[in-house]
């Protein structure tokens, strides 16, 4: 049976919402990574953008980006965000509220490890001033990068990451036949989740 026909049909919804992401999430070794929205709200201005969802674990959901993005800024000042993943093969979609926090130094190195080359490379060169620079530069300045460092390179100063912590967890699932519905997990000051059920 398919992963949807399992939590379409389950009456008892697990009380650990892990469960459920350990059922909807590709495992860390899948080099298919799921794209998500991260979503800020600092000084209460509302912004978003499609990220990586580079792994997840026991604590979160992590991300990765450069230490100097605008994203980086937003977070300094409001550490609380919102991740929306629309898995649209399954008719499924998972929000995330949670607080963000930097991720471990070992987590970073092994995340920088498992970008594909040209994730790495970008890394290094997704900079203001490359992408001011001409189409024609902008190649040339990449071609020679790879050659400039045929043996391999390391993660860039600027490489940084972000675990989410979650605080709610919302998983929606559709269904052409009857009406959607979403099972809802809130964490309690004492670190248990409440589960409820909603309408799609
Ligand atoms: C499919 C897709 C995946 C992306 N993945 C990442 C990512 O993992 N990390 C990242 O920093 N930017 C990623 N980007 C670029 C971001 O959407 C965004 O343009 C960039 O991070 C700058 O955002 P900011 O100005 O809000 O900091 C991705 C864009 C797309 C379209």
């Amino acid at each position: 049976m398919s992963l949807a026909g399992d939590a379409e049909i389950r009456d008892n919804w697990p009380e650990d919402p892990w469960q459920l992401l350990a059922e909807w999430l590709p495992s860390n070794a899948d080099p298919a990574r799921p794209v998500m929205t991260l979503a800020t709200a600092a000084d209460g201005i509302p912004d978003a953008r499609t990220l990586l969802l580079s792994e997840w674990d026991e604590h979160g959901l992590y991300f990765h980006t450069d230490s100097r993005s605008r994203k980086v800024r937003q977070l300094a000042a409001d550490p609380a965000v919102a991740l929306m993943l629309h898995f649209p093969e399954s008719a499924r979609q998972l929000t995330v509220q949670g607080i963000a926090e930097p991720a471990p130094t070992d987590e970073l190195r092994r995340a920088f490890r498992a970008r594909s080359a040209y994730l790495q490379q970008l890394a290094w060169q997704n900079t203001i001033e490359f992408a001011g620079l001409p189409l024609a530069d902008r190649l040339r300045a990449w071609a020679a990068f790879r050659d400039d460092h045929a043996d391999g390179f390391g993660q860039p100063p600027t490489w940084t990451g972000y675990l989410v912590r979650p605080t709610r967890l919302t998983f929606w699932i559709g269904n052409p036949d009857t009406a959607s519905r979403r099972t809802e997990y809130t964490r309690t000051a004492d670190g248990t989740w409440t589960v409820s059920l909603l309408a799609g």
